[in-house]
């Protein structure tokens, strides 16, 4: 396993809302003035990240493929042999935007789906005719998958309206022949009370959601060790049931906890601000650290040596369940 994670944001534009992601947006917006990473400082990130002996590389944002000129960036980054993961909502990738970044040399797609059904997709991104997009980008990513060799991950967030859907999300990420199913808890989800699950809706997804998501893995997937594994694995989702008001109420963790992304995480921003971990894109707090070119990051990681303290409690770090449904041997960065 690589010991590092970098991730940068390209953009901070986005042509949606979902409002779970507004206070990370605000943040960025206080922080950063200008909306695009520069691609030269990205390439110095991308030398400081080999310089550490990282080999990875996640493009994420706002939306990625807003960018015309996202393959320069891929481009840049398999120039210092990394593997590039991008993270997308699925907007623009059609067949030939696909074709185009896995030219570059794209080895990871991370797609963002929250519903099956129009309206309520519309309704949490708060941008219309992103349905439509994010079907298009589906079948484009499936047909690419008989031909390409990548990772295709299918992220989504368990949250109040869509965690009935989340059975019929794992089936069509079996469909579309993805890697890797994420159903993600929520972040943030304090001060996201009505995205969020009430101890009600946390039964009901471990009482009759869950058997509908092992009666899936039972049916679908061909492999029966993949399958248990998978079965297995659902068991853990809001577990123990002692925690179920902790997760209502956005707590994910209790004292001082010991979280494995310090000291292996950092993510570049526009403005040119290196964060150390999740607690940064929703409360940015008073630590800074300057990129500053190829030493950069070991003064970082130098720097970053204490645990987060109370907001931990807030994150979901290290307690996301993955659903992992092929022998795929593209070298992802963890299995975390
Ligand atoms: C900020 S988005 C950027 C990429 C793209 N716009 C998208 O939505 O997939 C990166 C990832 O963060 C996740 N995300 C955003 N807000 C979140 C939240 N409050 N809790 C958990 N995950 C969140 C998204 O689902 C997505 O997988
Ligand atoms: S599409 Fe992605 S970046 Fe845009 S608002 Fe939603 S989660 Fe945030
Ligand atoms: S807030 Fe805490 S648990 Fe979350 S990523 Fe940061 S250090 Fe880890």
């Amino acid at each position: 396993m690589n010991e590092y994670i970098f991730a940068t944001k390209v953009t901070t534009a986005c042509p949606c809302n979902c409002a779970f992601c507004s206070n990370r947006k605000q943040a960025h917006k206080k922080r950063e003035s200008n909306g695009t990473l520069a691609i030269d400082l990205f390439e110095e990130y991308c030398k400081a990240i080999v310089n550490v002996g990282g080999k990875y590389i996640c493009l994420s944002g706002g939306e990625p493929t807003l960018l015309s000129n996202l393959e320069e960036y891929i481009k840049v980054a398999k120039k210092y042999d990394l593997v590039v993961r991008v993270n997308t909502n699925g907007w623009g990738v059609t067949n030939e935007r696909l074709s185009s970044l896995l030219d570059a040399g794209l080895d990871q797609i991370v797609m963002s789906v929250y519903s099956l059904d129009k309206n309520k997709m519309e309704k949490i991104r708060n941008r219309e005719g992103v349905f439509d997009r994010a079907m298009a980008a589906l079948e484009a990513i499936k047909n690419a998958k008989s031909t390409r060799k990548f990772l295709f991950i299918i992220q989504t967030i368990i949250m109040k309206d869509n965690y009935k859907e989340i059975p019929d999300i794992l089936r069509v990420a079996i469909n579309v022949k993805a890697d890797i199913f994420w159903p993600s808890y929520l972040e943030d989800a304090q001060n996201n009370n009505e995205a969020n699950l009430d101890e009600e809706d946390i039964l009901d997804f471990t009482e009759n959601v869950l058997p509908k998501m092992k009666h899936c893995f039972e049916k679908s997937i061909e492999n029966k060790s993949i399958a248990s594994a998978n079965i297995k694995n659902c068991d853990k989702l809001f577990k123990p049931d002692s925690l179920r008001n902790d997760f209502s109420m956005g707590i994910y963790h209790h004292g001082p906890y010991d979280c494995k992304l310090l000291n292996r995480y950092a993510c570049l921003h526009v403005n040119g601000n290196l964060t150390p971990c999740t607690r940064y894109e929703y409360n940015p707090g008073e630590i800074y650290f300057k990129f500053t070119g190829t030493d950069s990051l070991k003064e970082f990681f130098a720097q970053c040596k204490k645990p987060v303290e109370e907001y931990c409690k807030y994150c979901p770090e290290g307690e996301h369940i993955g659903f992992d449904f092929s022998n795929n041997d593209i070298d992802e960065y963890s299995k975390l």
